[in-house]
């Protein structure tokens, strides 16, 4: 199966050397082709260039992109899309005056989904998550993170591992699992918090390593939820099963979760809604992507992540949606690219750095995604006609998006 792509308008982050992290002032820069071509074979980027040298090729499919910008597809490296039903009751409580804090202390919040999913059984769950699924793909996400945490039993959690791993197995889109069984302490370990931690290091992570489906291991790192210490002995358990941290930190307080995360060679540290100069001290000198989350911010009505702050001080950055039905209930990344450069104060270059090539990075996956790079994976996005990538931030809420290619496979 071949593709070529012509007459694209503006072929975007496009890099002749792979590359695998955009940093500090090179986010500002996106190497964009204009009058271009792309030529994909089967799942791989095989040839780009300039119209002029497009001649000779020949392809199965042709697409003629006149008037449109091609990028590689977003790369959306947090979210929990693997959930059961919806949180709206809470939504009207938190217009009515009521926090995120006081939802969760009346049994709300992640618990509240935990007992939905624990009573969904595995073909339901599957069937809602790839609804969600199929609607990020068409809105131009073609590899995606998703964590475990609304299980918060181990007959749950492994039941939301196999979601995962069929919707894996089921879809084009490339799927990174999470264990983040350490979300909330359940509602019977309430007063036994420790024995959770146990359960989760004695049984719950051997058995999920057992399952060979994730490499990664979350903690709600949080006043309320897991602190420090707890955090430090999750992580500690989950190397022994060679799983990488990527945890959410600093969504609330500051524990010094960025530290131990870099500490522990975490590959992301995820929310930092909160961040002091001691966290972006900590993160210099480290492998670990700090990711900001806009669209919890948004939703509900938290500081953003002060992008510029760590950027500006050499840092990378990634962006992603964290799609989850308490916090985030969209993972539309056009939306969140937006809000990066509306309430972030990043330029479109550095969104756009955010939400590919520093994604994919996110999810340890941007040797192959993330960039149009010859021999990289052909996840590709097509937009409506606009006359510039900036459109895309630009014309918020707006669908951008005209047609997607997914690991080489078109779909309108
Ligand atoms: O990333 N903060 C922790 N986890 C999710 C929210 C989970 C929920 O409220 O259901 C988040 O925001
Ligand atoms: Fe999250």
């Amino acid at each position: 199966m071949s593709i070529l792509i012509t007459n694209i308008k503006q072929l975007v982050q496009v890099h002749t050397h792979n590359k695998t992290i955009r940093k500090g002032s090179d986010m500002n820069k996106l190497p964009v082709l204009e009058n271009a071509y792309l030529y994909i074979i089967d799942d791989t980027i095989i040839e780009y260039g300039i119209m002029e040298d497009c001649e000779g090729i020949h392809a199965e499919t042709i697409i003629d992109a006149t008037g449109r910008i091609v990028l590689p597809s977003w790369c959306d490296s947090h979210t929990h899309i693997v959930y059961a039903g919806d949180r709206t009751s809470e939504f009207v409580d938190r217009i009515n005056g009521l926090s995120y804090a006081d939802i969760s202390k009346k049994g709300g919040g992640i618990l509240n989904s935990a007992k939905t999913l624990q009573e969904t059984s595995e073909e339901d769950l599957f069937k809602q998550s790839l609804k969600r699924l199929n609607e990020l793909i068409a809105m131009g996400t073609g590899a995606v993170e998703i964590k475990t945490g609304y299980g918060l039993t181990v007959e749950a959690e492994l039941k939301m591992l196999k979601v995962i791993k069929r919707l894996k197995q089921e879809s084009l889109a490339t799927i990174i699992p999470t264990l983040l069984a350490a979300h909330a302490i359940p509602e019977d370990y309430k007063s036994k918090k420790q024995d959770y931690i146990k359960l989760i290091i004695e049984e719950l992570i051997p058995k999920a390593a057992a399952l060979n489906i994730t490499h990664f291991v979350d903690v709600f790192c949080e006043d309320g939820y897991f602190d420090i210490k707890d955090t430090e002995a999750i992580l500690e358990a989950g190397k022994k099963y060679n799983l990488q941290p990527k945890i959410h930190v600093n969504q609330f307080n500051i524990l010094g979760g960025i530290e131990l995360g870099v500490k522990h060679n975490a590959l992301s540290v995820d929310h930092l809604e909160e961040i002091n100069d001691k966290d972006i001290e900590a993160l210099k000198d480290s492998n670990t992507m700090p990711v900001a989350l806009p669209g919890c911010s948004y939703f509900i009505s938290i500081p953003y992540t002060q992008a510029r702050k760590i950027i500006d001080a050499g840092l990378p950055l990634a962006i992603a949606s964290d799609y989850n039905p308490g916090t985030a209930p969209s993972g539309n990344m056009n939306f969140i690219v937006s809000a990066a450069c509306v309430k972030l104060k990043m330029t479109p270059e550095e969104a756009i750095n955010a939400a590919t090539i520093n994604g994919a990075y996110a999810m340890g996956i941007s040797s192959m995604y993330g960039s149009i790079t010859r021999g990289k994976k052909a996840n590709i996005i097509i937009t409506k006609p606009m006359d510039h990538y900036s459109e895309i931030p630009y014309a918020f809420a707006h669908n951008p998006i005209e047609q997607v290619i997914i690991n080489g496979q078109l779909l309108k």
